[in-house]
């Protein structure tokens, strides 16, 4: 890749996101949101774990045959059979991806039982077998946040020689802070010889609540490759969540002067569709794809966006492909809001039918916690039946 200014969006919803607990997707499921997050420009989906039953293997090649644009890459450990048996799923995309990881920081050696040196040797030998099936590897070290600085450099080193062409630096339980994480690939690009000839990948959960943070931060620092998933979707807190990666670069472009491939007007639709296969509601406050995201209901915001909607907003509900108004009638709501909705529903009102109605509006929003179009065409109806 010669643009440097480009950041590869890497989608692990099929992964990463679908290893939450009670968050199981059907092969049908699976196939359908894979063929969204290609037709969006994601560049490189993660469509599963072969190794880790049939069924994964069945959806990772039938996303693989399926593929238009995207990468294909399917998750492996560090062991020939797992690399084997995710080259047979994955070798069907047009443009294959093997990913292998190992855990690298001290208690993950202490699961594997590998001292430095033999994990050293494994890295070498599950890279090299990658790569003579396929072209583009990617390795990760996983929990590289809490792995030793200069044993984190002779591990990336060695994958490096091995031949892998993208190199993951997972932050796997949420513990870092943006300063560390833009540390981190500041050294290794520094310390490691041949960085210059690779892509670094940030992935990070969200346990601190500093996954989207985190991400950007590596991204100024020197990485390439953003992991995420669409809501977020990832084990305990979740991962970086896509749209706020996405859009933060897009609304940022001075203090992030990068661009990403997505279709930022395909992500409302998107998001809804993952929430529902998932079962995973989102939560009304959330970043970019919230119920209440772009919505607004006290009199001094609505007045604000009535009269110039970038007062309080930071992007376009359109750029994330939201249609519905923006303008949520309740008690805070004012006369302004009130008058330019009831236009939207096709009533100009006189000054004081519309007085009228108000009175009654702000009444009837003491009672009720929503105020929907129906109740608001029903106070009309009952003004003009009183006059
Ligand atoms: O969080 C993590 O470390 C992972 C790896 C498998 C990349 O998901
Ligand atoms: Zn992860």
């Amino acid at each position: 890749m010669t643009d440097n200014t480009r950041v590869l969006i890497f989608d692990t919803t099929l992964r990463d996101g679908e290893q939450s607990p009670g968050a199981t997707m059907t092969h049908d499921e699976k196939l359908e949101i894979a063929q969204a997050l290609d037709e969006m420009g994601v560049d490189i989906i993660e469509a599963g774990f072969p190794i880790a039953s049939e069924g994964d293997f069945e959806a990772v090649s039938d996303i693989a045959r399926n593929s238009k644009n995207s990468v294909i890459c399917g998750l492996s450990r560090a062991n020939l059979k797992d690399i084997d048996r995710c080259w047979e799923a994955v070798k069907h995309a047009r443009r294959p991806r093997i990913h292998t990881f190992i855990g690298t920081s001290p208690s993950h050696r202490g699961i594997t039982n590998l001292d430095q040196d033999q994990m050293i040797e494994r890295i070498y030998q599950t890279v090299t077998h990658a790569r003579n099936y396929c072209e583009d590897v990617q390795w990760s070290a996983m929990d590289a946040i809490r792995t030793e600085r200069d044993y984190l450099c002779r591990v990336v080193e060695t994958a490096i020689k091995a031949g892998a062409t993208t190199i993951n630096i997972p932050d796997t339980v949420g513990y870092t802070l943006p300063q560390e994480s833009a540390e981190i690939i500041r050294m290794l690009l520094e310390r490691v010889p041949g960085a210059d000839r690779i892509i670094f990948a940030t992935h990070c959960h969200n346990d601190l609540g500093m996954a989207t943070a985190n991400a950007l931060a590596a991204v100024s620092a020197g990485a390439r490759q953003i992991e995420c998933t669409i809501n977020g979707l990832g084990e305990r807190a979740g991962n970086t969540a896509l749209e706020e990666v996405v859009m933060a670069i897009k609304v940022r472009r001075d203090l992030m002067p990068y661009t990403t491939g997505i279709d930022t007007t395909k992500i409302m639709n998107l998001s809804r569709r993952v929430s529902q296969v998932s079962g995973f509601p989102v939560q009304f406050n959330k970043a970019v794809v919230g119920k209440n995201a772009f919505l607004h209901e006290s009199g001094i915001h609505q007045d604000g966006v009535l009269k110039n909607v970038e007062t309080f907003e930071i992007m376009k509900p359109a750029d994330i492909g939201l249609t519905e108004t923006n303008i949520a009638m309740g008690k805070h709501s004012g006369r302004a809001a009130l008058r330019s909705k009831l236009s939207d529903l096709g009533f100009d009102l006189a000054d004081n039918q519309l007085n009228d109605v108000f009175v009654r509006f702000k009444a009837l929003a003491d009672r009720k916690k929503e105020i929907y179009d129906e109740d608001l065409v029903a106070l009309i109806s009952d003004s003009t039946a009183n006059t």
